[in-house]
């Protein structure tokens, strides 16, 4: 099983749409029983893959010593993407976790999770708090969205240096460069600069649409330049778990 998270500090940079293209693309593409995993309590995920908003009131209680994840995933319209949706419990999230004081509790239930699903891939609401630190200790890889503004430059080092506080050996950080303009000058001197060589996701009104449309791309613009750009990124995706899979220790 690899856990992958998509994770940024910053809100409204695209996290929600890139976790759910990625899902999309480890199951309709690379055929793995996929868990698209919703932690924020805005319950985007849900909502792009156009099923109904989420009444209940348990997504939290998965984390509680009792709690029961299985019963809670819901079947998509896509053939091997579930979902564990997103309500309002998780609104106090931090305070459950905090509640709880177990720091691996979110790695434990992927652990239970892990013959089912061998990708799960978590959409993480733009916190530093104990969310993000039990995403920290459990993920495989961290995609990092950021946008191309001066400020993103000092996101990631921010990001690498919280995770740093508490994980020494953290996973992986895929930084990736989102919504990009080639026309703006700024964009330009981001892409150049503090992103030169990072994967590029630009602005596109194709991407836009999957929210409109509540679709992953994949199925309406399969062929597009965004598309493809998505792809080529859950390739690359893929293929760090393969390194990290051959350079982890055996049991
Ligand atoms: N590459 C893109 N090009 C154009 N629009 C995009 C792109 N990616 C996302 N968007 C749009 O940007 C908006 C914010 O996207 P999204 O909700 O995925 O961001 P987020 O980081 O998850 O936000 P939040 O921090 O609120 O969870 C949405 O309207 C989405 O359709
Ligand atoms: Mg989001």
């Amino acid at each position: 099983m690899a856990l992958i998270a998509v994770y940024s500090v910053k809100g409204g940079v695209g996290k929600t749409t890139l976790a759910v293209d990625m899902a999309w693309r480890s199951a309709a593409v690379s055929h793995h029983s996929t868990l698209l995993w919703d932690l924020d309590p805005q319950g985007g995920a849900g909502w792009l893959l156009g099923l109904p908003n989420n009444p209940g009131k348990r997504a939290a209680s998965v984390f509680h010593r009792e709690g029961k994840p299985r019963e809670l995933v819901t079947a998509t319209r896509y053939r091997g993407l579930s979902l564990l949706q997103s309500d309002e419990s998780l609104r106090s999230l931090s305070l459950t976790f905090a509640r709880i004081g177990k720091r691996k509790r979110l790695a434990r239930i992927a652990a239970l999770l892990a013959a089912e699903y061998p990708r799960i891939i978590i959409d993480c609401p733009p916190v530093l708090n104990e969310i993000s630190d039990q995403v920290f200790a459990a993920a495989d890889l961290l995609i990092v969205p950021l946008s191309p503004s001066p400020l993103s430059a000092r996101a990631l080092p921010m990001i690498r240096e919280e995770i740093l506080k508490n994980h020494p050996r953290h996973p992986p950080i895929l930084p990736v460069l989102l919504m990009y303009d080639a026309r703006r000058k700024l964009h330009r001197e981001a892409h150049a600069g503090f992103a030169a060589g990072w994967p590029v996701i630009p602005m596109n009104s194709m991407i836009e649409q999957t929210a409109s449309r509540r679709a992953p791309l994949g199925t309406f613009a399969a062929a597009s330049e965004a598309s493809q750009r998505l792809q080529r990124l859950w390739d690359g995706v893929e293929a760090k778990l393969a390194l990290r899979a051959l350079s982890s220790p055996l049991p």
